[in-house]
C-alpha cells in the first residue's frame, strides 16, 4: 500500500498535468527532500506532494472538470514576454506598493483561501504569521478553520473575502465580525453562482483511508452566528451591490471579473476595486488565461481604483507581467499552500521569500526600479 502511494506520489511530481511550467524547467534530479533545498514553487510543490494525503493534495492543485482553465492561466504567462531596458540606475530597487492608503512590502498578495487546516495543523494562523512578519497583505477567507479575529491577532487583519449568502443577515454578521477585527476591505468573490467540479479532490477523498480523516476541522466565522447560513447566491445580481454598500463602510473589492463589459459595471456600482480572477479554475473550466484577461478590464479601471489579478502566478517574473499588463498587485494561492505543506509558518515565508527575490530580480533585469516605472512598453505577447 504504501508503495503504491509512494510510485503514485512519484508519477505525480513528473505529471505535466499538475505541475508549472517552472517545475517542467527544473533539473531532472532536483527531488528536494527538506525545505531548505527547494529553490522554487516548483520545488515546494513536490515537498507539499510528498507531505499530504491525496485528496488533501488535490484540494489545492485541484481545479474544474478537465482542469483547462488551471492550466491556461499558467500557459498565458509564459506567452508573455518581458521588454528589458538597458543602462537605467537598479542599484536600489523599491518593490513596495500601496493600496487603500496602507504601504506593503511586496506587491504579491496572499490570496483567500479557506480550509488551511487541511494543509497544515496552524492553518490560517502560520500563513498570517508569515504574512505579517513580511509585511505582505493576506486576503482571510470567510471558510477559514480559524476567525478573523484569531487571524488579525496571529499577525494583522489584512483583507476579509466574502461569499454571498441569501441570507443577508448572515452576511451583516460577517460585515461586523470584519470590521470588529479591524478589516478595512472587504473582498466579495463573485465567480461562484454554483460549485466548481473538483472530480480528483472527490475520487480520492471517496477512496481515501478512512482513518486518516480531516473532517470536522471548525470554521472560525461561523461559531458565534446561530441562524441560517447559507453559502453562494446564484440569484444574486448587480443591484445587490447596493446592499453591501448600504451595510458597510469597509472598501469594497469585487473577486472574479474577466471581461470589459463587467469592468465598466464596477464602475457604474462603485466597487473601490477589482480582483482579476478566475478562482485558479477553480469554478468554471474553459475561462482565459487570467493575464490575457487583464487588459481589457484595466483598460477600463486603471487609475480609477486598484486593479489586482491572480491565478497561474508561480514565478517573481510573472507578477512583473501582470503589473506590465495593467495591475497594481497580484495575488498567489497555491504557491504559499504548497509552502504551508512543506513547512508551515516556514514554509510559507521561504515561499514568499523565493517570489519576492525573483520579483526583485526581474525589476533589475527589466531597468524598472520601482513599481510606477513598469509600463506596458515592457511586457509583449
Ligand atoms: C481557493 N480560492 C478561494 N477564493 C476565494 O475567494 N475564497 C476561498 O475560500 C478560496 N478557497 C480556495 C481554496 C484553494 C485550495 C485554492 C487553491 C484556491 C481561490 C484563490 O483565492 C485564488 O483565486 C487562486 O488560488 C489563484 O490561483 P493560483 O495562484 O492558485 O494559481
Amino acid at each position: 500500500m504504501i508503495d503504491e502511494r509512494r510510485r503514485f506520489l512519484q508519477w505525480l511530481a513528473a505529471s505535466p498535468m499538475l505541475l508549472s511550467a517552472s517545475a517542467l524547467a527544473r533539473p531532472e534530479y532536483a527531488k528536494p527532500e527538506t525545505l531548505k533545498q527547494a529553490l522554487n514553487i516548483a520545488h515546494l510543490q513536490q515537498l507539499a506532494a510528498a507531505n499530504l494525503n491525496l485528496d488533501d493534495y488535490h484540494f489545492i492543485v485541484g481545479g474544474s472538470d478537465d482542469m483547462a482553465t488551471t492550466a491556461e492561466n499558467i500557459a498565458a504567462f509564459s506567452r508573455v514576454k518581458i521588454r528589458p531596458r538597458r543602462l537605467v540606475d537598479v542599484s536600489q530597487v523599491d518593490t513596495s506598493v500601496e493600496l487603500f492608503g496602507q504601504r506593503y512590502a511586496s506587491p504579491i498578495i496572499l490570496a483567500p483561501v479557506g480550509n488551511q487546516m487541511r494543509i497544515s495543523p496552524e492553518g490560517e494562523l502560520a500563513t498570517a504569521r508569515a504574512a505579517a512578519g513580511m509585511q505582505h497583505l493576506m486576503i482571510s477567507s470567510m471558510m477559514t478553520n480559524y476567525s478573523i479575529a484569531e487571524i488579525a491577532d496571529a499577525g494583522r487583519p489584512g483583507w476579509l473575502q466574502l461569499y454571498p449568502s441569501p441570507n443577508r443577515e448572515f452576511m451583516a454578521y460577517l460585515l461586523s465580525v470584519a470590521q470588529e477585527a479591524g478589516c478595512e476591505t472587504v473582498v466579495l468573490t463573485i465567480d461562484g453562482p454554483t460549485r466548481g467540479n473538483h472530480e480528483a479532490e472527490r475520487w480520492f477523498r471517496m477512496n481515501r483511508d478512512k482513518t486518516a480523516t480531516s473532517a470536522g476541522i471548525r470554521l472560525g466565522n461561523f461559531e458565534g452566528y446561530k441562524g441560517r447560513k447559507g453559502i453562494g447566491d446564484p440569484s444574486m445580481t448587480w443591484d445587490d451591490l447596493t446592499w453591501f454598500r448600504a451595510n458597510t463602510r469597509m472598501n469594497l473589492v469585487l473577486k472574479g471579473i474577466v471581461t470589459a463589459e463587467d469592468a465598466r459595471l464596477c464602475r457604474k456600482a462603485g466597487v473601490d476595486g477589482v480582483i482579476v480572477s478566475n478562482h485558479g479554475g477553480r469554478q468554471e473550466g474553459n475561462g482565459r488565461g487570467t493575464v490575457d484577461v487583464l487588459p481589457e478590464v484595466a483598460d477600463e479601471l486603471s487609475g480609477r481604483m486598484p486593479v489586482l489579478v491572480d491565478g497561474g502566478i508561480r514565478r517573481g517574473a510573472d507578477a512583473f507581467k501582470a503589473l506590465g499588463s495593467g495591475a497594481d498587485a497580484v495575488c498567489v494561492g497555491r504557491p504559499y499552500l504548497f509552502g504551508l505543506a512543506a513547512g508551515g509558518q516556514q514554509g510559507v515565508e521561504l515561499s514568499l521569500k523565493i517570489l519576492d527575490s525573483e520579483f526583485k530580480r526581474t525589476l533589475q533585469y527589466a531597468g524598472t526600479p520601482a513599481l510606477n516605472t513598469i509600463t506596458k512598453s515592457h511586457v509583449w505577447s
